[in-house]
């Protein structure tokens, strides 16, 4: 059985996988979901970090674990992390999923709106994320109160941290066509902040991938869908390395 990394998005923590972390006790062991530095219980970084002292953070992890290899799955921005960590950890990559992100560079207008959003936090606390109408969930969406919950669980400057990383994170483009691992691409259908076209770019790039839409959903495709998730990272965790 592979060892499984779970990789949170923003901006949550690792509790966005307490379902995962039980349901697929059979298919993956050890299951580690950690939270990224300033998130969850985790330590605040005195400086600004990046994407890639995130990636660092978690193979600090696997280190403590004593992890060698393991399958990586990061959600949006824990897929940003998953490339940094095939960039500067390969040899831990066993296997990777990319689920509801992208490989793609923010525009320098993104990059913009991440520092006024981080400087809006800083202001206004965690609720200035809240403000605009939310796209991590399809319209209605039951699970909304419970993942608000957890994104007002986050401290501040850990949120303003991440959204300025996001910003500054590298183009992950140019590596698609090196990953060599068994990977699977995965996209809720209605996913509003990286959608489908984002999931095929990466798809088309990544030899031998696979790409998994999974129906009802949006961007948390695991906690919308969380059936269908769990089977999509079933079948990529059988498939021979
Ligand atoms: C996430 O879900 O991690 C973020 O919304 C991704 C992003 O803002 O690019």
């Amino acid at each position: 059985m592979p060892a499984l990394v779970l990789l949170h998005a923003f901006p949550l923590d690792r509790s966005m996988w307490d379902r995962e972390v039980r349901a697929l006790s059979d298919a993956a062991s050890p299951i580690i979901a950690p939270s990224f530095p300033g998130f969850g219980k985790s330590e605040l970084p005195r400086v600004q970090p990046t994407l890639d002292d995130y990636a660092d953070a978690v193979i600090a992890v696997l280190d403590a674990a004593q992890v060698e290899r393991a399958a990586f799955a990061g959600l949006s921005m824990g897929g940003y992390v998953a490339f940094s960590i095939w960039r500067r950890h390969r040899a831990r990559v066993e296997r990777l999923a990319l689920i509801d992100t992208k490989a793609e560079g923010d525009t320098p207008e993104a990059k913009e709106n991440r520092i006024r959003l981080a400087a809006l936090i800083r202001e206004h606390g965690v609720d200035a994320v809240l403000k605009a109408p939310p796209k991590w969930l399809r319209e209605g969406a039951p699970q909304w109160p419970a993942v608000k919950e957890i994104i007002r669980a986050q401290r501040p400057e850990a949120v303003a941290q991440a959204s300025i990383a996001m910003g500054g994170r590298h183009d992950s483009i140019a590596d698609l066509g090196a990953i060599a691992v068994p990977t699977a691409v995965i996209v809720g259908e209605a996913d509003a902040i990286t959608p489908l076209a984002n999931a095929k770019t990466m798809h088309e790039g990544i030899p031998h991938s696979s790409l998994t839409v999974i129906p009802d959903a949006g961007h948390l495709a695991n906690i919308e869908a969380p059936e269908a998730f769990d089977k999509a990272l079933r079948a990529w965790l059988k498939r021979p390395s």
